[in-house]
């Protein structure tokens, strides 16, 4: 089948603003949106500029605006995204953070909030003699976090950091300090409420949904969002504030 791809480009070095550019590509209606981006840099134009690097949705690096809702390419098919008599696909890069190139944007603000969760083990106790046991229903409590691939699709998606609050923390950045703050063997609650509790922490959220919506890893990342004020509003209770 033919498929019009229509791509938001973008060169720093030579454009104004973003514009759109259209390719028609033949594809078999199996191929992934990742196909025909790979299609058209080989054999079209290789200007064109994105990031891939696992193609089967591990490493979160393909996330872009496909049809106007953040996804995967390397997990979106074209039979299901293809639109109108003429198979029309458009593509865009993520918002909530500054295009780089085409469909690159700069993640440095997005990694930059993420390192400041802490997501990493914290424990300065003297460890067991040879592990820190763990039971398997403790180990479930943070399951759903450790699925997060980092694509940033929710960040994109949020309406509250593109519409009312640019400086709030994102939903990844509160599910990657969740999977610590719900881990049995983890003593970092205090150094991570630090930065959650507090006015560009976790607050700003206001239950849009939008993160869980497009999160390719099904993560209930509002529902994280939502356990985690709870953590903070029972941990003010226990110390009276
Ligand atoms: S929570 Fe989901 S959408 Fe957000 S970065 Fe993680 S995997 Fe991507
Ligand atoms: S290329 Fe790794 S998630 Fe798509």
């Amino acid at each position: 089948m033919k498929v019009a791809l229509k791509i938001e480009r973008f060169n720093p070095k030579s454009d104004a603003k973003p514009h759109f550019q259209e390719y028609s590509v033949d594809v078999s209606e199996n191929d992934r949106v990742l196909d025909l981006l790979i299609h058209v840099k080989r054999f079209q134009d290789g200007s064109l500029a994105f990031r891939k690097s696992c193609a089967h949705g591990v490493c979160g690096s393909d996330a872009m605006i496909i049809n106007g809702i953040e996804r995967l390419a390397c997990k979106t098919l074209v039979k299901d995204v293809a639109q109108n008599e003429n198979n029309s696909i458009t593509v865009e890069p993520l918002k909530n953070l500054p295009i780089q190139r085409d469909l690159m944007v700069n993640q440095d603000e997005f990694f930059k909030r993420y390192k400041s969760v802490k997501p990493f083990l914290i424990n300065d106790e003297k460890a067991p003699g040879r592990e820190r046991i763990q039971s398997p229903e403790e180990r479930k409590k943070f399951d759903d976090a450790t699925k997060c691939i980092l694509c940033a699709a929710c960040f994109s998606a949020c309406p509250v950091i593109r519409e009312k609050n640019p400086l709030f923390l994102g939903p990844a950045q509160v599910v990657q300090a969740s999977r610590f703050l719900d881990d049995s063997r983890d003593r970092g609650f205090e150094a991570r409420i630090a930065v959650l509790d507090t006015p560009k922490g976790v607050w700003p959220c206001e239950n849009h949904f939008k993160c869980t919506e497009v999160c390719p890893r099904g993560i209930k990342v509002t529902k994280l969002i939502n356990l985690t004020k709870k953590k903070i509003k029972n941990y003010r209770e226990r110390r009276g504030q």
